[in-house]
């Protein structure tokens, strides 16, 4: 029956099926016609037909990809936007008080340690002038071991007459930087014998003397270019690295054989691949602050060359310091100033002044005057400064007996303190004033506590008269922290028995102090 039914009204639903599968058709042929001749009206549609089609060929993964992501855009962009305040909770007036009352804003900086506080606590403050021997606060005289007063040209009499000369010729302050009228003919004069005493074609001062390497050495290494340091240089040659943004390779301190690994590794792979060449520079320090020890710059010079770099030095400790002059670590050698491309130091060590400098050819001078920063855009150094560094060039050029005082007393330092205390290590260069005294054959917890024995010398020797201290570091921004050490300033003005009797005093407190830790 069913099978009757069917056989029957088949053919009547077959009609009526083909009747609107016929209308569909023309419907949709209908659309499809009206829709593409919308569509290839519209300007560049064929364009991108033809893309469609090509691309489809191409790659149809990258077509289905495409087609999901326009998918997920006009959900993104078509679908219910969140409004703020749909969905959030109503508060009253009280609660909202209370909340701002509970809230607590981080603080700008973490709280200081017990360390650091004591740290902050212990800063000496010094009454009257500074020099080979100083009175604190206290009013009691100590031998000062911890300024780097290295040739004790500090406070000489006919420098701090010349100064005053200066003083009220010129006035204090300039109130402006060298490019906005803040040259004066002193300054002139301090740039022509810095250059003369390096044996560099021209110099160009600064007002300070940190910012000076910070700032001379992305005046020439900028972004792409290649730096290869010493790991032992001192912080401010780290920042100005940093903020060169070159790409720094570091070689071990002071290790020539690893400094030409670097180099060779940097060729190699600028050949293999096809590298483009780009300015490259080696950086290092005449005589290390933080190791008190000297670059070999014969060596240096002969890679420099071999691999063709420029060299920066920085020679804040060396000046003053090294050589038959005290003209630095060329003159240390006896190389032409010449030979270094650029010379960077201050004048607020050895020279006792303030302020710093920066020699080289004259294309290195003219540029750091239109593009050193920290030339362009800080007030020029105190005119009675500059007076004061000419004059301790001066005094550093007359004193041959000076230089040859600091060195002998460097190593009655040395040998006073070896001789006294076994626990002891002198790091640095037999002859080099800056002596790093470190504490060996003993145990520390930990870093913390190495300083915090140190620190008690310190202050041993302090009670005692004799003023040291502890080379800081900003510990976390260190790139290689140098170990814990007591860091010793031997200077020329120091007679050979007040030297002897620093060390014993400073030999006794490490005594007292190992002694009282076991
Ligand atoms: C001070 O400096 C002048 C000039 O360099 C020099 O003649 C004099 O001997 C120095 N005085 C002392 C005490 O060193």
């Amino acid at each position: 029956m069913a099978s009757t039914l069917g056989t029957y009204a088949a053919p009547l639903v077959n009609d009526a099926a083909r009747d609107l599968a016929d209308s569909i058709i023309i419907a949709v042929n209908t659309t499809f016609t009206v829709a593409s001749r919308v569509y290839s009206s519209i300007p560049g549609s064929r364009i991108f037909a033809k893309y469609v089609k090509a691309s489809y060929q191409n790659d149809p993964y990258r077509t289905l990809l495409e087609i999901c992501l326009v998918i997920f855009m006009i959900w993104y962009f078509g679908g219910k936007k969140h409004k703020p305040g749909d969905d959030e909770l109503q508060l009253t007036e009280k609660e909202i008080q209370e909340l701002i009352d509970e809230w607590e804003p981080e603080p700008l900086v973490p709280p200081l340690t017990e360390a650091q506080r004591t740290e902050l606590d212990k800063i000496p403050v010094i009454s009257g002038s500074s020099g080979s021997k100083l009175k604190l606060v206290d009013g009691r005289e100590r031998i000062n071991l911890a300024s780097f007063n290295f040739l004790g040209a500090l406070n000489n009499e006919s420098t701090k007459d010349k100064a005053i000369e200066a003083l009220r010729k010129y006035g204090v302050g300039s109130c402006g930087p060298c490019g906005f009228y803040g040259t004066i003919d002193v300054h002139i004069e301090l740039e022509q014998e810095i250059a003369k005493f390096i044996g560099a074609d021209a110099a160009i001062v600064y007002s300070q003397g940190f910012s000076t390497i910070a700032s001379v050495i992305p005046a020439f290494a900028k972004r792409g270019d290649i730096i290869v340091a010493d790991a032992g240089v001192s912080f401010a040659v780290q920042k100005g690295l940093q903020i060169s943004r070159s790409t720094v390779k570091y070689f071990k301190h002071n290790d020539m054989e690893d400094l030409e690994k670097v180099l060779e590794g940097i060729q190699r792979d600028q050949i293999e691949k096809k590298k483009p060449l780009t300015r490259r520079f080696i950086v290092a320090e005449g005589l290390y602050a933080n190791h008190g020890d000297i670059c070999p710059l014969p060596k240096l010079l002969e890679l420099k060359n071999k691999y063709k770099y420029r060299l920066i030095l920085e020679e804040s400790f060396s000046l003053g310091v090294l050589g038959t002059r005290g003209a630095g670590v060329c003159d240390h050698f006896g190389v032409s100033g010449k030979e270094v491309d650029i010379i960077a130091a201050t004048f607020s060590n050895a020279l006792s002044s303030s302020g710093g400098f920066c020699c080289g050819s004259k294309e290195i001078v003219e540029h750091q005057r239109l593009g050193g920063q920290a030339y362009v855009f800080s007030a020029s150094l105190p005119a009675m400064l500059a007076v004061a560094a000419v004059e301790g060039i001066k005094y550093a050029e007359s004193h041959p007996e000076a230089l040859a005082r600091l060195r002998e007393n460097a190593v009655v330092m040395r040998s006073t303190l070896l001789k006294n205390v076994q626990q002891v290590q002198c790091g640095g260069v037999e002859d080099s004033p800056v002596v790093h005294l470190r504490l060996r054959d003993h145990r520390f917890r930990n870093r913390e506590d190495e300083e915090q024995a140190l620190q008690e010398v310190v202050d041993e020797a302090l009670r005692n008269g004799v003023l040291i201290t502890r080379a800081k570091y900003v510990n976390d921004q260190e790139l290689f922290l140098p170990p814990p050490s007591i860091r010793i300033a031997v200077t020329a003005g120091h007679s050979r028995k007040e030297v002897e009797k620093a060390a014993a005093i400073i030999a006794t407190a490490v005594k007292k102090v190992l002694k009282g830790r076991k």
